[in-house]
């Protein structure tokens, strides 16, 4: 996509080398998202060049995001790519249509690269769940996230509630999101929902010591580890220590092809 079409759905690319970071533009309206910023996000992450090993996610000012475009639920706005205009969709072109919307979020996990949330301000509903489909989350003092869609009538459907169960437990996950209370920066680091929480004036500075870090081994190890935690959980531990050898075997070719070349 060129920045120009970027732009137009709110959101920025920069690519540097090895490190992309996707910035939500929008911050007149606090970075809230759209269907078409959606939209945008999944075939962003499709287009990433191959060489990219970091994703940063983030938003524009003193806001991660406020989460979805409230115009969204203005009547006026039921046209078809809008949340409204899933009402005239029989339910399953619906339950399609929100499948292509999670696309925007689920390209975070890909193992070809590790994304961050780099989070400042409120992370709500959308932006909570943008920044739980990043691996890793590094937020600010003056992080406040709210799973507000119960507020609203609405569950979290943008593919947060796996990540929120895996990292706080189903208990905690269920009060966070039935409550649609704030969990506060210093929160999510204890709870184990944010991976650091510093204070606002060092984020920059953290996730950059974060970002060399990562792209510091050598290409494909990270990847390698990636998918090999990715799946821990699912798997029993036979299935895992073979995944483990055959990882290690490619490892082992890598390094012997790098050393001689
Ligand atoms: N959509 C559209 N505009 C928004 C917005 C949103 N979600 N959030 C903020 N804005 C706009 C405001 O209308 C305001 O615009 P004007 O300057 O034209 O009046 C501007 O952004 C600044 O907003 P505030 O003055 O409220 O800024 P603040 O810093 O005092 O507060 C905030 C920030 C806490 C995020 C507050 O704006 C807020 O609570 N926003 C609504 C959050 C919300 O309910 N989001 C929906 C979550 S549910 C969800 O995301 C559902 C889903 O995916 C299915």
């Amino acid at each position: 996509m060129t920045p120009e079409e970027l732009a137009a759905v709110g959101l920025r690319l920069d690519v540097d080398g090895a490190v992309a970071t996707i910035t939500l533009d929008r911050p007149e309206v606090r970075n809230a998202q759209t269907p078409a910023m959606w939209l945008a996000l999944g075939e962003l992450g499709a287009s990433l060049p191959d060489d990219v090993r970091v994703v940063v996610v983030t938003g524009e000012g003193d806001t991660f995001s406020a989460g979805l475009d409230r115009a969204m639920l203005d009547p006026a706005n039921a046209g078809e790519g809008t949340v409204l205009g899933l009402l005239a969709l029989s339910d399953e072109d619906a339950s399609a249509r929100i499948e292509e919307f999670q696309r925007g979020f689920t390209w975070l996990r890909d193992p070809r690269f590790v994304s961050i949330a780099k989070v400042r301000g409120h992370a709500i509903g959308a932006g909570f769940q943008l920044a739980l489909s990043c691996d890793l989350r590094v937020v600010a003092d003056d992080a406040k996230f709210s799973m507000k869609e119960s507020a609203l009538g609405l569950v979290p459907d943008l593919t947060g509630t796996k990540p929120l169960v895996e990292h706080v437990g189903y208990a905690r996950a269920l009060e966070i999101c039935a409550t649609a209370r704030v969990v506060t920066g210093e929160e999510a680091a204890r709870i184990g929902l944010a991976t650091t929480c510093v204070p606002a004036a060092g984020l920059d500075a953290a996730v950059a010591d974060l970002v060399a870090a990562l792209v510091s081994p050598m290409p494909g190890v990270v990847t390698e580890t990636k998918t090999l935690l990715q799946g821990a959980a699912d798997r029993d531990l036979d299935e895992q220590r073979r995944l483990e050898r055959e990882a290690q075997v490619r490892r082992f070719r890598a390094l012997a092809a790098a050393f001689a070349g």
